[in-house]
């Protein structure tokens, strides 16, 4: 049995991707599998915390003991955090493929397909960027992000760290077809103000243990 080291403490983490209505029966998503953000709830319960896990629609199983909320756009996202983080949670964790866009206005019925054109034109607009709302909100101590970069990893990342007003960032490269986006293994940077960290690849579930360690370190006064 691990540690009990983070008994009385509440984790929150997002993870998997959201669904955007573009209809009643279309939507706009990605291929996060929800398997790095289920990885760090199990770890995280593991060593004794209450973790709230806010999930976009997924094929994979809830850790045992988990507090789950199911949600599906981002903006239901944002509101079940805010809910579960009305008293200050200990960590956030924002594991979540958060969709970029929205419609502008999802339509009501099914939309029939036009006969005299070839195009079809959606207006898009930007979704609320849920970590960095709930950064600025102080809702956790401790707030940790993704980032999936193809190029010039660690300096988007500080970059990203900063903008968002977070302490941690998790970097990943996702140009790799060998990690990252519905893989079992990861390889990531975790980068804070004044520390770079390289743990070796492993499998998402070895990793996410390191990194809650990591987190739970970095949130200690005496670190
Ligand atoms: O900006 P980008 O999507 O690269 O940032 C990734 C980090 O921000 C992840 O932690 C992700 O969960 C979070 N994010 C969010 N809301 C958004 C977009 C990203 O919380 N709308």
């Amino acid at each position: 049995m691990l540690e009990q080291d983070l008994v009385g403490q509440h984790w929150v983490i997002t993870a998997g991707p959201t669904m955007e209505a573009i209809d009643p029966v279309r939507y706009i998503s990605n291929h996060s599998s929800g398997k790095m953000g289920y990885a760090l709830a199990a770890a995280a319960i593991a060593r004794g915390a209450s973790v709230t896990l806010i999930s976009g629609p997924v094929q994979i199983t809830a850790p045992v003991g988990v507090n789950l909320v199911a949600v599906k756009s981002a903006n239901d996202m944002l509101a079940a955090c805010e809910h579960a983080m009305q008293s200050q949670a200990d960590v956030f964790i924002g594991a979540a493929a958060v969709a970029d866009f929205k419609m502008k206005m999802a339509s009501n019925q099914k939309m029939k397909k036009q006969s005299n054109t070839d195009e079809l034109q959606l207006t898009l607009v930007k979704n609320p960027d849920i970590i960095a709302t709930l950064a600025q909100q102080k809702r956790a101590k401790i707030m940790v992000g993704f980032a999936a970069e193809t190029q010039n990893v660690i300096e988007y990342a500080k970059s990203k760290l900063e903008r968002k007003g977070l302490d941690i960032i998790i970097a990943n490269d996702v140009s790799r077809s060998d990690i990252g986006f519905n893989q079992d293994e990861n390889q990531v940077t975790v980068i804070t103000a004044n520390k770079v960290w390289e743990p070796a690849k492993a499998t998402k579930s070895e990793l996410a243990s390191q990194l809650v360690h990591f987190i739970h370190e970095h949130s200690q006064p005496s670190r």
